[in-house]
């Protein structure tokens, strides 16, 4: 379910276009790779020091560094988020951006990803997920969350979707 291929301008646009630029705090990306939905991220408007990044590949790594050298490139376990965040305030982020090949991963894993995002971003901010596949990549059973899915974008290597999952907002 992972793409050896980085996604197309056309995807990373389609991602990019879920971020609620407007809305205040951290925009975090898991798995950027070498930075082609960073890179939509910043031409979208995103000043670079909103972005904490977050890849587990050393080179990948250093290769964000020099492209985006305001953003914050942490080498580390994007499904261990909070932790490697450094475990900031709950509820504060404003966007979690997501390029990881999440249906490799087993169901509890990918749940422990959902819900620990969650409690992190502000309430009703949303969790932005791209996938090849027909079924969601974010386990929805047992969680209260709004989905959104994008038009097939087929200009893609494979074709993808953009999913869009958000909590509600909490009443005042
Ligand atoms: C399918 S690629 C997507 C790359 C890029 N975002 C794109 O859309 O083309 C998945 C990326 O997630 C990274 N990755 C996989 N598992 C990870 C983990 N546990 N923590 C952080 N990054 C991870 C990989 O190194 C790779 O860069």
């Amino acid at each position: 379910m992972g793409s050896v291929t980085p996604s197309s301008p056309f995807l990373t646009r389609a991602m990019a276009a879920q971020v609620d630029i407007d809305r205040p705090g951290k925009i975090v990306e898991l798995g950027p790779g070498t930075g082609v939905i960073t890179d939509a991220l910043v031409a979208r408007g995103v000043p670079q020091d909103r972005l904490v990044l977050i890849e587990y590949n050393s080179e990948f790594c250093a290769l964000l560094r020099k492209r985006f050298p305001g953003a914050t490139v942490i080498e580390g376990d994007a499904y261990n988020i909070d932790r490697t965040l450094g475990h900031p305030a709950e509820g504060t982020l404003a966007t979690v951006v997501s390029g990881l090949p999440l249906l490799i991963q087993p169901m509890e894993t990918r749940c422990g990803l959902r819900d620990a995002a969650f409690r992190l971003l502000a309430p009703g901010a949303p969790l932005v997920q791209f996938s090849y596949a027909l079924v969601s990549p974010v386990p929805v059973e047992g969680a209260d969350m709004k989905i959104w899915t994008s038009p097939w974008v087929l200009r893609n290597v494979p074709p993808a979707r953009v999913w869009v999952y958000r909590t509600e907002p909490v009443p005042a």
